[in-house]
């Protein structure tokens, strides 16, 4: 292991508790973050997350199985909270004594928290509030990781460096923070140590490394792209609320205004449900980011990329991507 001691040391706590060289986790990505790249990331020192996102229990027991045959590192499980089947993917987790379960889209329902401390695993949190943060902190959660809406995927409306300068100086005292969105280079990951964050959280920058199973095309667009082809959808019917997904604007992007129009327009003709409703529009994003990622439809499927996404211009060994980002933090650093 190469060394990047004033790196290291001020991630000292976040190395400590996953159990890692780097305290560098790689966000859990729906249909990217597999055993491939998970392991990839564990074995190169940084902390690889397995997206759960709408996998069965069955499916889910299958991928830790492999992950742990490619891997005797520690990696975690991101679990959606609102899983119908949350509970028996909590038991699967339990079953591989998973060391590390992250809890993402929403919060967690009564008892989940309790379900994973009883295997003795801890628990990783997301909030978009510093009162919820406090309350998840309170009730069981064992680290946060506070996102901006510069990153990829489903986000809040509120950018990293300002959540970072609203929840670091209060929680960092006493609680393991790691900070994530729009993270490209060690430089800002430097800044956010020094902040009092104990690590970091990136997805874009490593969906595309060589160990990813993405599609050539979805790599080919992140290749292309720049920060500002990284856009957030947009809510068109006020009755129907959706969580902002930032990706790359494509077909994809313009069908899925056109799906809530006529989401929208069953609510007021067809009488479908409001819960139905809601559904049909995150599905809408499950089967859009697989086309792209699996089937490479790059056109019609959802590209989903943070603003990170113009640092990312190649195909690169996720073990040279961890080295570079701690080199220039490193860097940044000893420049102080
Ligand atoms: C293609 C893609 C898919 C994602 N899927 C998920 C997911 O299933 N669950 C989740 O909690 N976060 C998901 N995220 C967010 C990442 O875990 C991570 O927090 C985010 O990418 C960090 O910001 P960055 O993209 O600016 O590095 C996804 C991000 C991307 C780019």
């Amino acid at each position: 292991m190469t060394s990047y001691p004033k790196t290291t040391t001020l991630m000292e706590r976040g190395r400590a508790f996953l159990g890692t060289d780097y305290a560098i986790l790689c966000g859990a990505m729906s249909w990217v973050s597999e055993r491939n790249l998970v392991s990839a990331i564990s074995n190169a020192g940084g902390f690889g997350v397995i997206a759960c996102g709408a996998m069965t229990p069955e499916l889910l027991d299958a991928e830790i199985a492999a992950t742990r045959a490619m891997t005797d590192r520690p990696f975690g499980v991101n679990l959606i909270t609102m899983h119908p089947q949350l509970f028996d993917l909590i038991e699967v987790c339990a079953r591989h004594q998973v060391g590390h379960v992250v809890l993402a889209g929403g919060i967690p329902p009564k008892g989940s928290v309790e379900a994973i401390k009883a295997f003795d695993a801890k628990v990783i949190v997301f909030a978009p509030t510093l009162a919820l943060a406090k309350k998840l902190l309170r009730s069981g959660g064992d680290a946060l990781v506070i996102e901006g809406m510069e990153a990829g995927g489903h986000i809040g409306p509120v950018s990293t460096s300002v959540l970072a300068q609203e929840f670091l100086p209060e929680l960092s005292a006493d609680h393991l923070v790691f900070v994530a969105g729009g993270i490209g280079r060690g430089e800002a990951i430097a800044g956010y140590l020094e902040m009092g964050a104990v690590g970091v959280q990136l997805g874009t920058r490593f969906a595309c490394a060589t160990e990813s199973i993405a599609h050539p095309n979805f790599k080919a667009a992140f290749f292309r792209a720049n920060a500002r082809d990284a856009v957030a959808s947009v809510q068109v019917d006020p009755r129907l609320p959706v969580i902002p997904v930032r990706a790359l604007k494509n077909k994809g992007t313009e069908a899925f205004t056109a799906k809530q129009i006529e989401v929208a327009r069953a609510l007021d003709e067809d009488g479908i449900a409001m819960d139905e409703a809601q559904l049909q529009i995150e599905h809408y994003w499950a089967g859009a980011l697989r086309r792209a990622v699996i089937d490479g439809d790059v056109e019609s499927g959802s590209l989903m990329a943070g603003q990170s996404v113009g640092m990312v211009k190649a195909e690169e060994p996720v073990a040279d991507i961890i080295a570079q980002l701690m080199a220039e933090s490193e860097a940044a650093l000893s420049r102080r």
